[in-house]
């Protein structure tokens, strides 16, 4: 049933959905970016221009990250953790953060997953992995719900590909009247679950 209204909504939405995470504010994503993540990585094209950043090698490159398997830089060694999560099947994912839809294959990084992992990347790994002994080699933590939102909102910027519309949970009519409810904000349409927050944020 879900899995029904889902593939429809997404195929209703189409590349409309093309996405910006509803609850995050690119822009402010951007100034976070600056500000906390630099250090480590980089947001650089195929061409190697770096579109952000200062050339941190400490984490992968972040150019497209969203809708890319976890873990898929080549010649970035990560940890075992972040490897086994991007192995998963999402529909088994116990966090219920994973992307899925029709033209997701495998676990990618979504907005939900992103958001999760960034407040607590090690925790996070360990919850979806279920196993209290996963460690993730990004000793970092967002501190704040909403700046994840922001960052990965920025993050969704550098992944034209990706469709905002494949989070998962996302149920029904429910966006149809997110939409109505946040029109003040265009680059609403497709997240899901976190739009409780969303509209008090806003
Ligand atoms: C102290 C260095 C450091 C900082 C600061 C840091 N990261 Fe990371 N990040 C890493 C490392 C190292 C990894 C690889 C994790 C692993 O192998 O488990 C990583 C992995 C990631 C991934 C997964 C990438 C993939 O290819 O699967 C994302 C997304 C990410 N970081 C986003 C961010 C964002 C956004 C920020 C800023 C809020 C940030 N990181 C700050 C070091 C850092």
């Amino acid at each position: 049933m879900k899995t029904l209204t889902l593939t429809a909504f997404t195929a209703l939405l189409g590349s409309a959905a093309m996405a910006q995470d509803i609850t995050g504010d690119a822009a402010e994503g951007e100034a976070q970016f600056a500000r906390q993540c630099v250090s480590c990585h980089v947001i650089a094209n195929d061409a190697g221009e770096v579109l952000a950043g200062r050339n941190g090698k400490i984490g992968p490159n972040l150019h497209g990250v969203i809708g890319r398997t976890p873990g898929a830089v080549e010649d970035f060694r990560y940890s075992d953790a972040i490897i086994a999560y991007g192995e998963m099947d999402p529909a088994e994912d116990p966090t219920g953060t994973a992307p899925m839809g029709d033209d997701i294959e495998g676990m990618v990084w979504g907005v939900d997953n992103t958001v999760a992992y960034l407040q607590d990347p090690t925790g996070f790994l360990r919850e979806a992995l279920d196993d209290p002994r996963a460690r993730s080699k990004m000793a970092y933590k967002v501190r704040d719900e909403q700046t994840a939102h922001d960052i990965t909102a920025y993050l969704v910027s550098f992944s034209p590909d990706f469709e905002a519309g494949d989070e998962p949970g996302e149920g029904t009519g429910d966006e149809a009247e997110d939409d109505a409810a946040t029109e003040t904000e265009t680059e609403t349409e497709a997240d899901t679950g976190t739009e409780t927050e969303t509209e008090t944020a806003n």
